[in-house]
C-alpha cells in the first residue's frame, strides 16, 4: 500500500469571527458545565473502580469538573495480561492495517474531536487556545501521520541480496509488553508515547500524569474510535511508582517510554537494571527528561527578535515545557534595549483563565508546582545576587497564577541559572559583551542539562563559535529562534546529559527503538 503524502496539520488562528472559536468557546462551556468519570481502558473494559479522585482545572480549584477511577496493582497486572493476549493478533497485523487505524485517529483528531481535545486540555491542563491547537490537535495530528511515513522508509530499508543469496530483514516488534509513561505537559507528546509503540505492533500499558487525565481520556476514546483493537493499549491509573514496579518487574517488560522528570528517570532505570535477571530481553529504556535550556545572544543580534524570542520562548504554557527559554545570556551593550522591550511586552500580557482567548499566560498545573516555582521567586526577592526587573506577583485563590517573572542576577551560577523551575520564570545573566567565548563556556558547563538551547546573532562567524562551543549543550540547536516549538517532521525533539537519551521523538531514530530486527538469509 501507498500512504498518503503527508504535510503538518495547519495551526488554526481562532481569530475573533472564526468558526472554530465559537466551536471551541462552545465545546469549552459545555464540558466545563459537566461532570465526567474518567475509567482506566484495559482491553475492552471500562473500569469504574469506585475510588474516585477529583479532576480541577489549574485555573479554578474550586470547581470539579470530573473525577478519574483510581486502579489497583492488580489492575496493572490484568493490564499486562490482555496486552499479550492481545500481541498475538496485533504483532502479526499487516502494517498498512495498523497504519490506517493511527491516520484515521489523526483524521477524527483533525475534524471532529478538534475541538474536545483541545478543550479537554485547556479545562484540565490550563492551556490557552493556541497552545492547546498546537499540542493536542496539530503535533498529535503530526506524530500520528509523520510516525506512518517513518514506519514505512524503515520498513523498505532492506539488505542487498545476491546470486543464490536471499537477504531480508524483518522488523518485528518487541517481545514482550512496553510501557509508556507521560507527562502533564504536553497532550501530544503523552498520545505519541503509547502509539508510537503500537504503531511498530507493541502492546503497551499506559500510565498518563494525573494531571492529564481529562484529555488523556479523549485520546483513548479517539483510538477505540478509530478502530485501535481492546488490549493493544491499556490506559491504568494507578498510583506511578507502584505501577511502573508491578511492570518493571514483571519479566515481559520489553520496554519504558517515558517523558517526565530527571529523578523519576533514573529511578527507573536503576530498577529496570536491577530486574535484568528476570527479564526474558533487555529492555529498551528512553526517556525525555527535562531542561534547563538556555538563550545566548552576541552582541551583534537584533535585540527586538532577542525580546520576542525570550517572552515567547520563556513564558507560552506558563514555561512549562520541557524546552522554555529558562536561563539567558544578554551582552551588555544590548541589554539596555533587550530590557526595554521585554519590559513593554510583558506590561501587555494578560494573566487569567484559558476561556479568555486574550490570556497569553493561565494557571501553573497544581499546588505543588506553585509552591516550587514561588519558592525560587521569594528567594530571588531575598537575594542579594539578584533582582526581580518583572513579574514578582502570585495568586492561588482562585487558580494557581503567576506573573510571568523576569530575574537578573550577577551570579551565572544562582539557582535560578542552573535548577529547572517549570514554570514562568527567565533569569538573566548580563555579560560584559567583550567575553563572548568566556560565556559561551558558562552556558555549557552550569547545567546538567541538554535539551535546547538558542543562540542570536547576526555574525555569522560568532553563530559558529557558538555551533562549536555548545555542541553537546543541547539536543535542539536553534540559530536566531526561540528554543521551544519543535514541529514533527521538521525538528526532530530530544536532547542528552540529564535531558534524557535523545532517541528524537517525531522521527524513525525513535521508531526504531521499538522494533527488534530479524535478519533472514535464504540461500536458494
Ligand atoms: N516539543 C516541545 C517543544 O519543542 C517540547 O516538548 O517545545
Amino acid at each position: 500500500a501507498k500512504i498518503p503524502s503527508v504535510v503538518n496539520e495547519e495551526v488554526k488562528s481562532y481569530a475573533p469571527g472564526t468558526p472554530e472559536r465559537t466551536e471551541l468557546l462552545e465545546t469549552y462551556k459545555k464540558m466545563y458545565n459537566e461532570v465526567i468519570e474518567v475509567p482506566q481502558y484495559i482491553g475492552s473494559e471500562e473500569i469504574f473502580s469506585g475510588v474516585k479522585k477529583e479532576i480541577r482545572p489549574p485555573h479554578d480549584h474550586q470547581k470539579v469538573v470530573g473525577y478519574y477511577h483510581e486502579g489497583t496493582q492488580s489492575d496493572v497486572q490484568k493490564a499486562i495480561e490482555t496486552a499479550l493476549e492481545a500481541r498475538k493478533s496485533w504483532a502479526n497485523m499487516a502494517w498498512e492495517d495498523r497504519a490506517a487505524i493511527f491516520l484515521k485517529a489523526a483524521d477524527l483528531i483533525a475534524g471532529p474531536y478538534r475541538a474536545k481535545i483541545n478543550a479537554a486540555t485547556m479545562i484540565g491542563q490550563s492551556k490557552n487556545a493556541m497552545q492547546a491547537e498546537i499540542d493536542s490537535a496539530c503535533e498529535l495530528i503530526d506524530f500520528l501521520r509523520f510516525n506512518v511515513k517513518f514506519m514505512t522508509e524503515i520498513y523498505a530499508d532492506q539488505p542487498i541480496s545476491s546470486p543464490g543469496v536471499w537477504n531480508k530483514v524483518e522488523y518485528r516488534p518487541l517481545e514482550g509488553f512496553t510501557f509508556a509513561i507521560t507527562p502533564f505537559n504536553f497532550t501530544a507528546i503523552a498520545g505519541n508515547l503509547p502509539s508510537c509503540m503500537a504503531l511498530m505492533g507493541n502492546v503497551v500499558v499506559w500510565k498518563p500524569s494525573d494531571k492529564q487525565v481529562y484529555s488523556a481520556q479523549v485520546t483513548m476514546e479517539v483510538f477505540k474510535k478509530a478502530g485501535l483493537p481492546d488490549g493493544v493499549i491499556n490506559m491504568v491509573l494507578g498510583d506511578p511508582a507502584e505501577t511502573a514496579t508491578t511492570c518493571i518487574s514483571h519479566p515481559d517488560f520489553a520496554g519504558l517510554h517515558f517523558t517526565g522528570s530527571t529523578h523519576v528517570f533514573k529511578h527507573l532505570w536503576k530498577q529496570i537494571g536491577n530486574n535484568v535477571d528476570i527479564h526474558k530481553t533487555y529492555p529498551r529504556v528512553v526517556g525525555e527528561t527535562g531542561g534547563k535550556d538556555f538563550v545566548m545572544v552576541h552582541k551583534s543580534a537584533c535585540p527586538t527578535e532577542v525580546a520576542v524570542g525570550l517572552v515567547r520562548g520563556a513564558f507560552e504554557y506558563q514555561g512549562q515545557k520541557c524546552s522554555a527559554a529558562s536561563r539567558a545570556y544578554i551582552p551588555s551593550n544590548l541589554w539596555p534595549e533587550v530590557e526595554k522591550q521585554v519590559k513593554e511586552m510583558l506590561a501587555t500580557i494578560k494573566v487569567g483563565s484559558p476561556e479568555d482567548f486574550s490570556n497569553f499566560v493561565t494557571a501553573v498545573i497544581d499546588g505543588n508546582s506553585f509552591k516550587k516555582i514561588t519558592g525560587f521567586i521569594d528567594r530571588a526577592k531575598a537575594s542579594t545576587e539578584a533582582e526581580i526587573i518583572a513579574g514578582g506577583t502570585y495568586d492561588d485563590s482562585v487558580g494557581y497564577f503567576i506573573a510571568p517573572t523576569v530575574i537578573v542576577t550577577t551570579n551565572p551560577t544562582y539557582e535560578s541559572m542552573t535548577d529547572e523551575i517549570f514554570g514562568p520564570v527567565l533569569s538573566i545573566y548580563v555579560y560584559d559583551e567583550d567575553k563572548y567565548e568566556e560565556t559561551l563556556q558558562l552556558v555549557d558547563e552550569t547545567s546538567a542539562y541538554a535539551l535546547t538551547g538558542s543562540i542570536f546573532s547576526q555574525d555569522r562567524a560568532a553563530v559558529e563559535v557558538a555551533y562549536k562551543a555548545l555542541e553537546n549543550a543541547a539536543g535542539n540547536f536553534y540559530i536566531n529562534d526561540k528554543p521551544t516549538g519543535a514541529v514533527v517532521g521538521q525538528q526532530p525533539f530530544g536532547g542528552a546529559r540529564a535531558s534524557g537519551t535523545n532517541d528524537k521523538a517525531g522521527s524513525a531514530m525513535n521508531l526504531l527503538r521499538w522494533v527488534s530486527v530479524r535478519t533472514v538469509k535464504e540461500t536458494l
